[in-house]
């Protein structure tokens, strides 16, 4: 094994372009650790506020963006289990933007045989994101009208998949008929364009998952009905929203922040039911549903192109998932 490996190091925060390409060398694995070869990484928004300095985790610098791959087990600490060198793995992680990563065995779920890296690397993320929200923050019911905002997107998509799955009446709103069409593959049962005006007329939400914020705030909070449940999720419009809580008192709402990634630092129970979660998710039935599951990759980058990978999610364009090809 080579003693060094690529990655792409943020020396200094600013916009994607302040990536650079770099030689690192290994670190000694510690007890639990596992190093994997990254196959692919995931492309997420929060690698983009990270870069920025903007993200509410501020990694010192400099450091390898990416929370989330692909890849085989090249070499485990002598007190992991159940796992061997040469397994195909998936995870939610650190610093997954390079040919190799460090993590904790237990960040390790086995990669669906009939999936490709690039699906594998996409999905914890967004899965976790959308579990989370939905199920143990949002409690969402069968029967249940779910709108989803920024629908075409990452975690938007993923929740509108989970939202069918649980037998929710699903409405995407999406801005592009390439994100529409993305939502509706996935298994929205409504597509709404958020330039038509009085959209959210035709809409009363029990759920809303609102990865958006931004002006699109405003006119979505018309779309829940009284006594509805409206989930924080991100702000990928650029501005987080204001909200008077007279607004709250007169729909008798529920405003309700996720933290996808925090659940399990702070609750065991909850790490353990997110754990099982995702399991049930990835082994799904062989029905439509598994095929809804798995991640749309919009497109594919090399490792050294990361900084157009993000800058197309910056300028809205992705459809799906962007994914980065490490080697
Ligand atoms: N709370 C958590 O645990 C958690 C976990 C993961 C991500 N997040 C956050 O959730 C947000 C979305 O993440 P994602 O992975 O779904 O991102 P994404 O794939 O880029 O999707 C975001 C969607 O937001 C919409 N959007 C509206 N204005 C935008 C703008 N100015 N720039 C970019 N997108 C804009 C776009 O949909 P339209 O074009 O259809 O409007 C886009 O498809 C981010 O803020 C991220 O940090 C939170």
């Amino acid at each position: 094994m080579s003693a060094t490996y690529r990655a792409m190091l943020c020396r200094r925060v600013g916009s994607p372009e302040t990536l650079e390409l770099a030689i690192l060398p290994r670190r000694p694995l510690l007890p639990s650790e596992v190093r994997i070869a990254v196959r692919a990484a995931g492309v997420n928004f929060p690698d983009l506020l990270q870069v920025a300095g903007k993200y509410q985790h501020k990694p010192p610098l400099p450091f390898v963006p990416g929370f989330e791959a692909a890849g085989e087990i090249i070499e485990l600490a002598a007190d992991v289990p159940g796992w061997k060198t040469g397994d195909a793995v998936l995870l939610r992680g650190t610093a997954a933007y390079a040919e190799e990563m460090v993590a904790p065995a237990s960040a390790l779920r086995p990669k669906p045989a009939d999936w490709s890296w690039d699906e594998a690397a996409a999905f914890p993320v967004a899965a976790s994101t959308a579990w989370v929200a939905l199920l143990p923050r949002g409690r969402l019911q069968a029967g249940e009208t779910l709108l989803v905002l920024g629908a075409g997107g990452g975690t938007g998509l993923a929740a509108v998949s989970l939202g069918a799955d649980c037998g929710a009446r699903v409405v995407a709103v999406a801005s592009s008929p390439e994100k529409r069409a993305a939502a509706q593959a996935a298994g929205a049962d409504i597509c709404l364009d958020p330039a038509v005006s009085g959209w959210d007329q035709a809409v009363q939400a029990d759920l809303v998952f609102d990865p958006v914020g931004g002006v699109l705030f405003a006119t979505a909070w018309k779309a829940l009905r009284p006594g509805g449940r409206w989930l924080v999720i991100g702000f990928a419009g650029g501005t987080i929203p204001n909200l008077p809580a007279n607004r709250l008192l007169l729909k008798e709402a529920e405003l309700i922040g996720v933290r996808a990634g925090e659940q399990g630092r702070r609750n065991p129970a909850a790490a353990q039911a997110l754990d099982a979660g995702l399991r049930g998710w990835l082994a799904g039935s062989a029905s439509v549903g598994r095929e809804r599951r798995r991640p749309l990759i919009g497109a594919v980058y090399r490792l050294d192109e990361a900084a157009a990978a993000l800058r197309q999610l910056a300028d809205r364009k992705a459809v799906g998932k962007l994914v980065l090809h490490t080697r």
